[in-house]
């Protein structure tokens, strides 16, 4: 197994229902991911001991999902420079616009890339850190071309179901 790129931590292993999707959408391009469960507040020195060895490790990016008052992202981009994309878990109560409210309200000076609610935050979570990667990576940069132009065939191949 080739060393992980990406750092996926999330909030609670609750939590992996939905942030699957960025770690397939990576598996997608041969991209090997490290996902782990570590809540900012219930074990933030784990969180802390987690982001220096990834960033030894030589990951890229970090992707963080969080639900509630979901300052993951927050504290990972605090204590990296690396780029931190942030996916907000949908809540029980809120649905979600807690997370979201949490993570995209970032104050200035440390930024956090913020993705939507849910599963297609998750998926485009992963789909931007392949993006990124393939700036120094022509393999993958293919691949995503490749990727785009299946998904414009696909929907030029769909037609309409006929009237009911
Ligand atoms: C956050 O609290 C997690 O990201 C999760 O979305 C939420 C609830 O956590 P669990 O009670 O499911 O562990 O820290």
């Amino acid at each position: 197994m080739s060393k992980p790129l990406v750092s996926i931590v999330m909030g609670s292993s609750n939590d992996w229902e939905i942030m699957q999707q960025a770690a397939r959408a990576l598996q997608d391009f041969g991209i090997t991911v490290d996902a782990r469960g570590i809540s900012a507040h219930r074990s933030p020195d784990l969180l802390v001991d987690d982001i220096k060895d990834m960033t030894a490790q030589g990951v890229q990016c970090f992707i963080a999902g969080a639900g509630g008052a979901a300052h993951l992202a927050g504290v990972i981009a605090g204590k990296t420079t690396l780029p931190v994309l942030g996916v907000p878990i949908p809540s029980k109560y809120l649905k979600g616009m807690d997370s979201l409210l949490s993570i995209v309200q970032m104050p200035k000076g440390i930024p956090v890339a913020t993705f939507a609610i849910g599963e297609a935050g998750a998926a485009n979570a992963g789909l931007f850190a392949v993006s990124m990667l393939a700036l120094n990576d022509k393999k993958i940069a293919d691949k995503l071309a490749d990727y785009r132009k299946k998904q414009a065939e696909q929907i030029a191949a769909t037609t309409l179901p006929a009237l009911g």
